[in-house]
């Protein structure tokens, strides 16, 4: 068991650390550059983390939120140790104000309260300029309201960070985020769950859940991972088949990346790859803005902290 344990460990902690270097080094930047501004335009910068978690980094919770996965799959089809992932993001975002002015507001949303308690009683013990938030509620429900806020006050510009396990970001969030001064990252569950939903005989799991986090309909979901195959006997088509894409976890990647290319003007062509200690891929994390510079850096920031 104590064995078992040192594996979550050191299996989690390379790719999540991979991961939220990635992203608190964007942060950085983020910052670094509104500073410059922020005065001069009368601008208020909010930092909204849709998926918090306790701050926790206990083995037992990674491993208690990871079960709870495993009605989807099955014990025998997914190994727990993939789906770990430490807690981190917000500890890190909010000490960044040691070394700089951070922003005006935080909003940490998780839709268990517990976490919430957690995490505020965590983060109370770094006094922060900007005025924390935390609210026990579903990420999307906030994320509309966010989105409301900032149609409302131009001067608002906003720093969103979607850090979910699985599929629980509705693709209609990101629609709300268009076109807004919102820079938005998002962790794909690609390989660890979409690719298991997409079976290779071209039977969707769960059809409902791929349409949400796609926004696409079934029929266009399976036209961009499957190829129809028919077997003709003379002139009757006798068979039909379906085979799966080679490389779908890639393609899922991208086809979340090109459907967020309709939103934004801007998305990181190559997203970070996460990978197992297996070598595959289960997640992808990706960066959508309206501004081309804060895609650079982000691309930039990414290509640097890319191990493969
Ligand atoms: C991967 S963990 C977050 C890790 C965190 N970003 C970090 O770096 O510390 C995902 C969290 O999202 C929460 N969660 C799951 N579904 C949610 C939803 N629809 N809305 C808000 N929170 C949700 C879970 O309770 C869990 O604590």
């Amino acid at each position: 068991m104590q064995e078992r344990n040192k594996q979550y460990k050191s299996w989690g902690g390379e790719w999540t650390e991979q991961k939220l270097d990635t992203f608190v080094s964007y942060v950085q930047a983020y910052l670094k550059i509104m500073n410059t501004y922020r005065d001069k335009f009368g601008w208020k910068i909010l930092y909204f983390d849709g998926f918090a978690g306790s701050g926790s980094r206990s083995i037992d919770d990674q491993k208690q939120e990871a079960e709870k996965f495993l009605d989807i799959f099955g014990k025998e089809t997914v190994d727990t140790a993939e789906l770990s992932v430490y807690k981190g993001a917000a500890e890190r975002v909010v000490q960044l104000e040691q070394k700089m002015r951070g922003f005006d507001y935080y909003y940490f949303i998780d839709m268990h309260n517990e976490n919430c308690t957690k995490l505020k009683s965590k983060l109370d013990t770094y006094p922060t300029e900007g005025c924390k938030v935390f609210r026990s509620e579903n990420a999307n429900d906030m994320i509309r309201q966010l989105a409301e806020a900032m149609d409302k006050d131009n001067k608002l510009k906003a720093l969103v960070f979607l850090d979910p396990f699985g599929m629980q970001i509705d693709w209609a969030s990101i629609k709300a985020l268009a076109s807004k001064s919102v820079d938005l990252w998002v962790l794909l569950p690609t390989g660890v769950i979409i690719n298991r939903l997409l079976k290779r005989d071209g039977i969707l799991m769960y059809p409902e859940k791929l349409e949400r986090f796609f926004g696409m309909s079934k029929d266009e979901i399976k036209k961009r991972f499957y190829e129809r195959k028919v077997d003709w006997n003379l002139f009757t088509e006798v068979d039909e088949k379906y085979v799966k894409v080679s490389n779908s976890i890639t393609k899922i990647a991208e086809l979340f990346c090109e459907r967020m290319g309709e939103l934004f003007n801007y998305v990181t062509d190559k997203p970070l790859v996460l990978k197992n200690d297996n070598n595959v891929s289960i997640y992808h994390l990706v960066c959508a803005s309206e501004n081309k510079v804060a895609v650079k850096i982000a691309q930039d920031i990414i290509k640097k902290r890319q191990k493969y």
